[in-house]
């Protein structure tokens, strides 16, 4: 069961949903997922990530790694030194957050004498952005200086380090279906209350009841999605893979272009993108016949998007074979893919945890360490993609495995 939401949440989801009404009588009856999902996530001032709930943390929907513990960001820390190779350089962060991250991020650089000339922060949300603000001003000065917030991506290019902690998934993606061997796109339309069609009345017709509430329905895909989704099951075809009738899943076509307009801004360095995700093959298996979307709401996970409007996160699982190839396609090397786990274990997790030597503190990490390492938990399903354009630097953390032939 998934908690009930408070009066004030009930009160920000009506409102966010009569938005979500109106926009749907405008597009005539029916919007894709896609529009649905950057609605939800995103509408200014009722978005999820627009308006003001907790959503990282404890006391908030759902936990990243940099939440979980701090281990994470000093691991990151290692790679992004080695990049940077103590020669200025600067980091962009997408998506920040809380802000945790870039600020233990930061103090372990200063600490390895290896700080950026310059740490940006890319983030979509006001409200979070604020809270970055808070928590990344509390730095000692020689370091908060260096951090900028950013409207845009910057015109000039990159040298250093660009990263991105759970972003990907949660760019908003197309959903589709399968249905008589045709391809068929998923959306939201509106459905009248029962009272309303017993009777035959339009929801805003005299002596209509008026209610009504957002439903899925199917529709002809877009174009963009029909070309993607005859590319998908051509492919999958090829190596004798047939997705079964009713099988849904999602395709995110905003990772194209996401990834292009960061492409066009690094000059030298490297793209770490960490995220739950599969490559295409297992993500599109036969037996994954529901797709991979989940939202989070108070710490559940549950899969109905259409309720906790905009005061629940909505996520779908990143495809990285997509990723790959929209980096290939401008001009990146795909310089490694690895689990969290190997990630973590390679930039020197276990040794950060055998610096706590007082019992009780040492248990705490080791706890947290868990959550991040084990298979059942982070380690696995979440990946690390390393994207890199004239970057000499090692890449320790991701020299532990090679997952890139199962991309
Ligand atoms: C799931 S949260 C992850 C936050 C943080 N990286 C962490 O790991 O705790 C997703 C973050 O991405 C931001 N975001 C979503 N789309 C974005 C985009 N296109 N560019 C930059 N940030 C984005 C959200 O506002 C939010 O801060």
């Amino acid at each position: 069961m998934t908690p009930a939401p408070s009066p004030e949440e009930e009160a920000h989801s009506r409102a966010l949903t009569a938005l979500m009404h109106e926009r749907i009588r405008a597009a005539g009856g029916w919007i894709s997922f896609e529009r649905f999902m950057e609605l939800a996530l995103y509408a200014p001032g009722l978005g999820y990530y627009s308006a003001g709930s907790v959503k990282l943390g404890p006391g908030g929907d759902f936990v990243t790694a940099p939440e979980i513990s701090d281990l994470f960001s000093r691991c990151v820390a290692r790679q992004c030194a080695q990049v940077l190779g103590g020669g200025g350089g600067e980091i962009l962060e997408l998506g920040a957050g809380t802000g945790r991250m870039a600020g233990v991020l930061l103090e372990s650089l200063a600490a390895a004498g290896a700080l950026p000339a310059r740490y940006a922060i890319l983030e979509v949300s006001a409200d979070l952005a604020q809270r970055q603000r808070e928590r990344l001003g509390r730095l000692p000065r020689g370091i908060r200086d260096r951090v900028v917030w950013l409207e845009r991506l910057p015109e000039r290019p990159i040298h250093g380090v660009i990263l991105a902690n759970e972003v990907l998934d949660a760019l908003p993606c197309r959903r589709f279906t399968l249905r008589e061997g045709a391809v068929r796109e998923l959306g939201v339309a509106l459905e009248a209350a029962p009272a309303d069609v017993e009777a035959g009345k339009a929801p805003e017709a005299e002596g209509s009841t008026g209610a009504v509430k957002l439903v899925e329905r199917d529709a002809a895909p877009e174009q963009a999605l029909a070309n993607a989704c005859e590319a998908l099951l051509g492919e999958l075809g090829q190596v004798g893979t047939e997705l079964p009738e009713g099988y849904s899943s999602e395709i995110c076509l905003r990772v194209e272009p996401w990834i292009a307009s960061l492409a066009d801004r690094l000059e030298r360095g490297v793209m770490l993108l960490f995220d739950y995700g599969l490559p295409r093959a297992h993500y599109y298996h036969p037996q994954r016949t529901a797709g991979t979307l989940r939202c989070h709401f108070k710490q559940r996970v549950h899969d109905d998007p259409y309720i906790n409007v905009g005061v629940q996160d909505i996520t779908a699982w990143v495809d990285f074979t997509r990723v790959a190839e929209a980096a290939l396609a401008c001009g990146l090397e795909v310089g490694g893919l690895v689990t969290q786990a190997a990630f973590l274990l390679a930039t020197g997790i276990e040794g950060f945890l055998a610096e706590a030597v007082e019992p009780v503190a040492h248990a705490r990490l080791a706890g947290e360490a868990r959550r991040l390492l084990l298979p059942g938990e982070m380690g696995e399903a979440f990946k690390v993609m390393a994207l890199t354009r004239e970057c000499d630097a090692p890449l320790a953390g991701l020299a532990l495995q090679d997952l890139r032939r199962s991309l």
